[in-house]
């Protein structure tokens, strides 16, 4: 049974962390981020010691850490929140990354709709100032320099992909670059830049404080800690959760209230998993069903052909539009869907869709193409007659 825990939330006394980081060697630093286990929160679950490790190696006087507070992924509203009440710890989890991999400028990349956070945002970073947080010779360490920015986020769902954001935060329009070379080589200004979610970050001060043994004892093997869940839909008890990963549908689904009559559970957003019933017993982790964190519960009165149609609009608006396999998949995918409410839609359509999804996984430029086809393949195989019923067009046609 996987425990309900709080530790994202929990209180903080700040500069207390970054006075054990520095305390110890650079590399000590990472090797015990690295030892932890931890993964990156913005989806991808990437290893975050192995990411502050390579951005080290690169030698560079101007080295960047970069906080993507960007959060664009419907359904997902956690990050707001931990950068609303847990600023100090965001900021410290920079500070010990940036001494870690010897950065001396951060920028928080904030969602453009969040702006109304800024004043706050800049005042805590004022205050951390005055205590010597950050700035000049932070905690009396000479030579120890590190000044955070906020840049306003673009107002584009894919600047949420690290290196579209990196383009967006030196003033270029919001598109993903080739990789490699990746943002710890050549980030942003082309020097090493590590890009982390604002979940990874509030989990850093805690390593350091606790020690990675004790991260480790949350989770399971491979996704170690916890994890925080924006969860929205038809359930009593929406809301952020933090459970430790490996939590299983069934138990969150009971956790939050859920409808009785559940019949389907979106986890990671519009560009992750659909799971029906018999999924519910898996478990939610980075070897099981990954997310970056939102759930969107849907009872039995919702359509789920209205629901893969609303994604894949989403998406279609969204692609930037740089690689053909996106622009024109997501373009494709879209009047594929529409067939089906015209009542002109079949089980050969559902195969052409399945095969563009596969030209999407495989050629898109970056993860905005390549996950475009999670929903509509979870979708469409789960919940197939709904798909092929949807504008009154007979099931037994399929
Ligand atoms: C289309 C797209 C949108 C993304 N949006 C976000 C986002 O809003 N926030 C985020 O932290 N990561 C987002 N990511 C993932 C980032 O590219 C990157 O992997 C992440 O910020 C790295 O931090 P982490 O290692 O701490 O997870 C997005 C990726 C893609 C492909």
């Amino acid at each position: 049974m996987a425990r309900k825990i709080d530790v994202v939330f929990s209180d903080f006394q700040p500069g207390s962390a970054l006075r054990a980081a520095l305390g110890m060697t650079p590399t000590s630093v990472i090797e015990l981020v690295t030892k932890s286990k931890l993964r990156g929160r913005g989806g991808a679950g990437f290893p975050t010691g192995l990411k502050w490790d390579a951005a080290r190696s690169h030698r560079s006087d101007d080295k960047f850490i970069i906080c993507n507070a960007d959060e664009g992924e419907p359904g997902t509203f956690k990050d707001k929140n931990i950068l609303e009440k847990q600023t100090a710890k965001v900021i410290e989890g920079m500070a010990i990354g940036a001494y870690a991999i010897g950065a001396s400028k951060g920028f928080i990349y904030l969602r453009g709709e969040y702006k109304y956070l800024v004043k706050d945002l800049m005042k805590k970073i004022e205050e951390l100032k005055s205590q010597n947080l950050i700035g000049k010779d932070i905690c009396r360490e000479k030579g120890f320099c590190f000044d955070v920015d906020i840049k306003l986020g673009s107002g584009s769902y894919v600047c949420g992909e690290e290196t579209a954001l990196i383009e967006s935060l030196e003033s270029k329009r919001g598109e993903p670059r080739n990789k490699p070379p990746y943002p710890a080589e050549a980030g942003y200004l082309g020097q090493p830049t590590v890009v982390n979610n604002v979940e990874t970050l509030s989990f850093i001060p805690h390593i350091l404080l606790n020690g990675a043994e004790w991260f480790q004892q949350f989770g399971t093997e491979k996704s170690t800690g916890s994890k925080l869940f924006s969860v929205s839909g038809d359930c009593r008890k929406p809301g952020i959760y933090e459970f430790e990963f490996g939590i299983t549908i069934r138990e969150l689904l009971k956790e939050i209230d859920a409808d009785p009559d559940t019949k389907a559970v979106q986890i990671g957003g519009a560009s992750g998993f659909c799971a029906c019933s018999d999924d519910f017993d898996k478990p939610i982790c980075f070897e099981g069903i990954p997310t970056g964190g939102s759930i969107i519960v849907f009872n039995k009165s919702r359509s789920m052909f209205m629901v893969l149609k609303n994604f894949v609009e989403f998406f279609q608006e969204e692609s930037c539009g740089q690689c053909v396999p996106c622009r024109e998949g997501c373009s494709r995918m879209l009047e594929g869907i529409e067939k089906f409410e015209q009542g002109r839609g079949s089980s050969k359509t559902i195969n052409d869709l399945l095969e563009l999804s596969t030209t999407m996984s495989l050629a898109s430029k970056c993860g905005f193409g390549q996950s475009v086809p999670n929903s509509f393949r979870t979708i469409a195989s789960k919940f197939k007659d709904e798909i092929l019923s949807a504008g009154g067009g007979e099931v037994w046609r399929s």
